[in-house]
């Protein structure tokens, strides 16, 4: 008998009777054997790096609430995608910062084909045809109110916002775009994308959506990027997906790929990395994950307090997107990843 607390000391068995021999840390115990036993892997290959734009020349923005992440006008921007291909990172999306004086309530400057989209394009492949360009469609950047539709007596109008960014799909294609990228949550956009880029001769332009969008706050510090944190009236409840919901996120997943998705994404990354292992595993198909400005955020934050490690942060949380099941990963990190999986 213990003497404080009147139970038996637990020593009847030896830990070797207990294991029967079988103990794992024998794998672990070098760094030649961890690597060999090392079930998923992090590559350059699955990074998609999200490149914010601004107007003018010469022009470089810091943006405050993401350390490290800039605006860059065209012009630069044409720099930072040859950085990307000399990382060997695949692909880039853009999301542009447009002139307030450009916004309205539709959106409308998302049909002009000179718009910063547009031009960004066509310079990105113009320079460095080789990495992807993957365009986003969706009103945000454009309206003046923030949201991602047509808004109407406060009421984000399905419909007429789905024809418009059809429209806009297929002006983004004709700019040079390789991936039409919704991210809007309107019902019954990616069969109308397809069909516009189909009817104009855009067979080979995929898709990848933003199937399982979630209504969430780390999406802060990119509203701060793109210009739209003073914007936006309300939230996005009434078309992003509640946090609270898992078979609802199937759902949209099955209709977009129903509708011909070639790629779909969960967005945000981490706090959903339930529902990518549950989408991968059901439909078996190209599977990403935007690991979006909060996420990124608070591991810069918390690396700047010295609080934790911020590279291996980085490099944990990415390789857990892996993990989880993911194909690839939207990442702000990606070109400081891609510096570190070379050195
Ligand atoms: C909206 C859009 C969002 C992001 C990209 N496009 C969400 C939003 O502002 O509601 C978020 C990206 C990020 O947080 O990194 N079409």
């Amino acid at each position: 008998m213990n003497k404080h607390n009147g139970l038996k000391p637990g020593n009847t068995r030896t830990v070797d009777e207990i294991t029967s021999g079988r103990r794992l840390r024998r794998m672990r115990k070098a760094a030649w054997s961890r690597r060999l036993v090392q079930e998923n892997h992090l590559r350059v290959d699955d990074l998609i790096w999200p490149i914010f734009l601004i107007e003018g020349e010469g022009q470089q923005e810091p943006v405050e609430a993401m350390p490290g992440v800039s605006r860059y006008s065209v012009d630069l921007a044409v720099r930072q995608v040859e950085l990307a291909a000399k990382l060997g990172i695949p692909a880039i999306a853009t999301f542009p910062n447009v002139d307030v004086a450009s916004r309205d309530g539709q959106g409308t400057a998302i049909l002009d084909p000179n718009n910063l989209i547009n031009r960004a394009t066509r310079a990105f492949k113009d320079a460095v045809p080789e990495v992807g360009i993957i365009t986003d469609v969706a009103l945000d950047p454009f309206t003046d109110h923030g949201h991602d539709g047509i808004l109407r007596d406060g009421v984000v109008i399905n419909d007429e916002t789905v024809k418009q960014i059809a429209h806009a799909a297929v002006l983004q294609a004709s700019a040079g775009a390789d991936v039409i990228a919704p991210s809007d949550m309107m019902d019954g956009r990616v069969g109308a994308i397809r069909d516009a880029l189909d009817s104009n001769g855009f067979q080979d332009v995929a898709i990848l959506s933003y199937a399982t969008k979630f209504a969430s706050a780390f999406y802060g510090p990119y509203r701060e990027a793109i210009g739209t944190s003073g914007l936006l009236k309300g939230d996005k409840n009434t078309y992003y997906i509640s946090a609270a919901n898992t078979d609802e996120a199937m759902r949209e997943v099955e209709q977009d790929l129903e509708e011909g998705a070639d790629m779909v994404m969960i967005k945000p990354g981490l706090p959903y990395l339930d529902i990518i292992r549950r989408i991968k595993d059901a439909f078996a198909m190209p599977t990403f994950a935007y690991q979006v400005s909060g996420e990124y955020s608070m591991i810069k934050a918390a690396e700047a307090n010295g609080w934790l490690d911020g590279k291996q942060a980085m490099m944990e949380s990415l390789l857990a997107f892996k993990r989880a099941g993911c194909d690839g990963v939207f990442t702000y990190f990606a070109p400081e990843v891609a510096k570190h999986l070379r050195s």
